[in-house]
């Protein structure tokens, strides 16, 4: 971390690929929204989506069709230009249309699109796997998937076959995804659990989840440690503690560093593994490659999705060998999981990331954060908390004590008003707003953002 020591020396010029090639319209783009969203054009989407889709997504509190991006700015597909601070659920980590992952799609495309490692060998799934393996410390090996769930799956199945062992613990408000294991961990929305009896809930126990703007956190451990394991669940039938690093969908809560470090102790003192779901929080979202490096602690096993491949699909799921010595063949596997097109988008967003993009999102996270707390102080009333790391960043609109859910309604209305005017953001847990810019924006595209959101606060103040 010592490069990121010294904020006063933030290069604000920082270059990306694309302004190195001189493409003007980065440059001068600016969010425009014409036709009111949704338009015509979005509106004939929208009615064949309600028609023919299956109606499961919950879908943001705005109608937002899009058509194609470049760099930090998506349009729409009636031509509206906006701001991305969403960038498609903080997976287009580069931005849209960066020139070096187009052309390595474009170049793998052409040559091999699948051939499955679960059966055969691929370079490219090697080369991806050594190279996450040596980014989490070496003595690693790595399985790769389509998706967060599949990551997560993955870490489940991995941990409770190295042990032996049938429970799990995770959080509420956790968020891992929506397959059957997963989802029985996930605890973020009771709609999404509504209806699925038949998961495996029976064995995982849920804790609370530290909350530093709202409540008490280290005595949850007392907790855990003292009735939960001598009362109701033994901790030597634990496989695994299953936590995000940052609690992502539950509302971009960040643990303190202790709290990470003694779960980290009491896994060790029972044989538990630790499993970080970085599926969100992992390549350099938060100005780190993970994100547990700023709580200076090494899990069992770690899970990976969303900006690993800036929006190719792929998951990947790392274990420590002391884990992967114990799994055997047969055990697991994907057809289509690290085909050779994701692998190689995601090779060259991990050299991306290692040439200055993970620093930016480091020195434009705090940037951007102060920005925040200054408006903070000019709309004390309606900002009551603004947390992340990096480029991961949740603003509450709850004060502290107060019921989060009552703040639900104006949060939605502040996301909107925020996408009628060119930027688009996200909720988080129940009163948050979730702000994930492409890692390589720039001081520009910072401003703008923060200038619309200022009037969009403006706005919603004048009639809260
Ligand atoms: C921390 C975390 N884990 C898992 C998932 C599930 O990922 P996916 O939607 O790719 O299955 C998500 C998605 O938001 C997530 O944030």
């Amino acid at each position: 971390m010592s490069s990121h020591d010294n904020l006063d020396a933030f290069p604000g010029s920082h270059k990306s690929e694309r302004e190195d090639t001189g493409d003007p319209t980065n440059d001068k783009t600016i969010p425009s929204v014409i036709f009111p969203p949704p338009g015509p054009r979005a509106q004939a989407v929208i009615r064949d989506h309600r028609k023919y889709v299956t109606d499961t997504h919950a879908k943001a509190p705005y109608a937002f069709v899009a058509d194609h991006g470049d760099g930090s700015f998506v349009w729409d597909v009636d031509g509206n230009c906006y701001l991305d601070f969403a960038t498609g659920i903080a997976v287009n980590n580069l931005g849209h249309n960066h020139p070096a992952i187009t052309r390595i799609i474009q170049e793998q495309a052409g040559k091999l699109l699948h051939y499955s490692d679960a059966d055969f060998y691929t370079k490219p799934y090697a080369d991806l796997c050594k190279r996450l393996a040596i980014l989490a410390g070496g003595d690693h090996k790595v399985f790769l998937s389509n998706s967060g769930t599949e990551a997560v799956e993955a870490a489940i199945k991995f941990a409770k076959f190295a042990t032996g062992r049938p429970y799990g613990i995770s959080f509420i408000g956790a968020f891992h995804g929506r397959s059957a294991g997963s989802l029985s961990h996930t605890a973020s929305n009771i709609v999404q659990r509504t209806g699925f009896s038949t998961l495996m809930s029976q064995y995982v126990h849920h804790i609370p989840y530290p909350d530093t703007h709202q409540g008490k956190y280290l005595e949850r451990l007392d907790e855990l440690e003292g009735s939960t394991f001598r009362r109701l669940l033994n901790p030597s039938e634990v496989a695994y503690i299953l936590i995000e690093p940052i609690q992502g969908e539950g509302g971009y809560l960040v643990p303190p560093k202790e709290y990470i470090q003694r779960l980290r102790r009491i896994c060790d003192d029972h044989g538990i593994l630790l499993i970080a779901d970085e599926v969100q929080t992992g390549a350099g979202r938060t100005g780190t490659m993970f994100a547990m490096e700023h709580f200076g602690v090494q899990p069992d096993i770690t899970t990976m999705a969303k900006g690993l491949g800036n929006g190719t699909v792929i998951g990947a799921t790392i274990s420590r060998n002391t884990v992967a010595k114990k799994l055997t063949p047969g055990t697991h596997s994907s057809t289509f999981g690290g085909n050779p097109v994701s692998c190689r988008a995601a090779l060259q967003v991990l050299d991306e990331l290692k040439n200055g993009v993970m620093d930016n999102a480091y020195f434009q996270g705090a940037n951007l954060r102060s920005r925040l707390h200054g408006l903070r102080q000019i709309y004390p009333q309606l900002i009551h908390d603004i947390r992340g790391m990096g480029l991961m960043i949740g603003v509450d609109f709850a004060p502290k004590g107060d019921d989060p859910l009552e703040y639900k309604d104006l949060r939605d209305r502040i996301v909107r008003r925020a996408f009628e005017s060119g930027l688009l953001t996200l909720g988080c847990g129940p009163s948050s707003i979730r702000m994930v810019p492409p890692l390589n924006i720039n001081n520009r595209e910072v401003d703008i953002g923060v200038d619309i959101f200022e009037k969009t606060l403006g706005e919603i103040e004048e009639i809260h």
